[in-house]
């Protein structure tokens, strides 16, 4: 793979929390357009890798690459979505989702934003407060927040842990064809077998807590993936692969 073609590149990450070891030795990239999915079991250190490739914290040992530069602290090009969104609770949604745009100078704010409200189902509830959208539109909400930026990558924290199994499907179908069309590099992360391949183009296995890469899959699944996948042999076959190597760990 050609340097340029990189949008994110994590070498020899490391960190401990005083005396706990949480993330062993970490080298992962993600390519320009590619959707890679992290899977790990709970506590294994999955969101301290996403906040050190944020820059929000520093590894104690190794390097990260945004775009071929050193990552030294935190930036609106690599936004990451938690679990729980971050919208300003005393806006309206569109007010929350032009302000990121508008803060940056983009005169395309209202023209985005609309883009967004419709791809998202929600231009209807544009001028909701946070408080009355339900779960799984504040989470929808919380993800068009943050593409309105229009980053060049995108850091995810199990976005849809929280959502019933319908919403999460289709909002998993959103996203899927959302990240195709903007070709969107995302690192994601789940504890979730069938999300982390009915996303992935690649899937990475962490080992439990301290965190190492135990298994790189490429996910050869024909676009565009949705519920249909989940039918799809290969699809039953990879699944069952991976969930007895998840249950053997
Ligand atoms: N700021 C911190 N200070 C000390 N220990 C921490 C800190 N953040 C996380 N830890 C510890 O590091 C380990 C990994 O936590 P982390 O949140 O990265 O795991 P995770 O894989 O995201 O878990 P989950 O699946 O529950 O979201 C845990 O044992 C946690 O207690
Ligand atoms: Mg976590």
């Amino acid at each position: 793979m050609a340097v340029d073609t990189t949008a994110l590149a994590a070498a020899g990450v490391a960190k401990a929390y005083g005396p706990l070891p949480v993330l062993g030795q970490i080298d992962l990239s993600v390519a320009a357009g590619e959707v890679v999915t992290v899977l790990g079991p709970s506590g294994c250190g999955k969101s301290t890798l996403l906040r050190v490739l944020a820059g929000l914290e520093p590894p104690d040992r190794g390097r990260v690459e945004v775009a071929g530069e050193a990552v030294r602290g935190p930036s609106p090009d690599r936004p990451m979505v938690v679990q729980g969104a971050t919208l300003f609770p005393w806006l309206s949604l569109r007010a929350n989702l032009e302000w990121g745009p508008r803060a940056l100078g983009d005169r395309d704010a209202k023209t985005i934003v609309d883009e967004l409200l419709d791809a998202t189902g929600l231009s209807g509830s544009a001028h909701l407060l946070p408080r009355q959208l339900s779960g799984g539109m504040r989470q929808r909400a919380a993800i068009a927040q943050v593409l309105a930026n229009r980053p060049p990558l995108l850091l995810l924290d199990e976005p849809f842990g929280a959502l019933d199994a319908q919403t999460r499907l289709r909002m998993q179908e959103w996203l899927i064809g959302l990240l195709a069309e903007r070709r969107t590099a995302t690192l994601l992360v789940t504890h979730d077998v069938e999300e982390a391949l009915l996303l992935g183009h690649r899937l990475l296995r962490l080992s439990h807590r301290p965190a190492e890469v135990v298994e790189e899959l490429a996910v050869d699944l024909p676009a565009p993936r949705g519920r249909a996948t989940l039918a799809d042999p290969r699809f039953v076959e990879l699944k069952a692969a991976v969930l007895s190597r998840v249950l053997d760990a």
